[in-house]
């Protein structure tokens, strides 16, 4: 399949896999870029730049294909050495960046120069056409069915896309929410170039997480995320668990005078928990409510070639069957 997305960063299908802390390692980007999606090496969960030049070096080892890194503005714990980070990734000859959180501007300029295509993760239309304003080279457009930060505005991807559609001229994934072929068809008609996709890839052979994260991804409706820290304006959709039941609670009992130091033991340090020893009652950890969605642990060959497989079915035989009626000669459709 040929989109703009598929034409600006010289990759087969449309499908790209969104940078997520502790998932979003070598061999994750290394197995969706090679066969033939864009996989996204996430930069902050590599806790030194110099550590993540090693990550990029490993991930081309693993693929000759095109692969991105993910680099995320959100308040941390610490102040990440963002300048170091952008060195790294244009010295490691990565060439395609994606950006998150706060605006990408300052570092634009090197990126640039570097040759990088960047694409910009947004939750509303007003920060997409601030990212086309300033020289993004693409979004990624993410509704509030989204795991991870799905910003305060709260527009479900059905508004979300038709909206980011009927204002941006630079091309756009659909992201937050997006499970298969139904997903990847839906979002292109929505005026989509592509999909995004973060909670689906995790439920993967190939994701480099505790298998207790799969399984729970396979056992969770669409009823069972929650979403956090809504009060300090950071909110972050997540599976619920018994350490995010008592982040909720802790917020009830706080109101408005909720501070972030009243929650740490919620939200500071989970993913290694969760990600890597399986601790599922951690605390906060990103999921999207397409988790209702999720029922298999395919291998990342066996999803993205399903999921085209399937558009393909989907728009030849569904879509332009719907119209099979018109095209009939008058005399034979009578
Ligand atoms: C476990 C997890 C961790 C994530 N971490 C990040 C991150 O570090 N930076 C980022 O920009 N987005 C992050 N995201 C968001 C994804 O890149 C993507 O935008 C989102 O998952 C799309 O929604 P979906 O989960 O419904 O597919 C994360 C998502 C998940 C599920």
């Amino acid at each position: 399949m040929k989109t703009a997305i598929t034409e600006m960063f010289g990759i087969r299908h449309p499908i790209v896999q969104g940078g997520m802390h502790y998932v979003g390692f070598a061999e994750l980007a290394a197995a969706v870029s090679h066969v033939g999606g864009l996989g996204i090496i996430t930069g902050l969960t590599q806790k030194t730049p110099e550590l993540l030049a090693k990550e990029i070096a490993r991930c081309r080892a693993m693929t000759d294909q095109p692969f991105a890194v993910n680099l995320t503005f959100l308040p941390t714990f610490s102040s990440p050495p963002y300048p170091e980070y952008v060195a790294v990734i244009i010295e490691g000859g990565v060439k395609i960046v994606e950006t998150a959180g706060r605006s990408p501007e300052p570092y634009l300029p090197a990126l640039k120069a570097a040759g990088i295509k960047v694409i910009h993760k947004c939750t509303s239309v007003r920060h997409s056409l601030k990212a086309e304003r300033i020289g993004c080279d693409a979004v990624s457009v993410d509704g509030f069915e989204c795991g991870g930060h799905p910003g305060e505005d709260d527009i479900p991807n059905m508004i979300l896309l038709l909206r980011a559609a009927d204002e941006l001229k630079i091309p756009f994934l659909a992201s937050g929410g997006m499970a298969d072929a139904r997903s990847l068809v839906a979002s292109l008609a929505m005026g989509a170039a592509g999909m995004n996709l973060g909670t689906r890839f995790i439920a993967t052979k190939e994701a480099p997480v505790h298998e207790n994260v799969k399984k729970a991804l396979v056992a969770a409706s669409e009823l069972d995320t929650r979403l956090v820290m809504r009060p300090l304006r950071n909110t972050e959709r997540v599976l619920k668990n018994a350490g995010v039941e008592r982040l909720l609670e802790i917020e009830r009992e706080k109101g408005a005078s909720l501070d972030i130091t009243d929650i740490l033991d919620q939200v500071a340090g989970i993913y290694p928990k969760v990600m890597i020893d399986g601790d599922m009652d951690a605390g906060a950890w990103s999921c999207g409510m397409v988790a209702g969605l999720i029922h298999d642990i395919p291998t990342v060959k066996e999803l993205i070639d399903r999921i085209m497989a399937d558009a393909e079915q989907l728009i030849r035989n569904r879509l332009i069957g719907l119209l099979g009626h018109d095209q009939m000669p008058a005399s034979e459709a009578a």
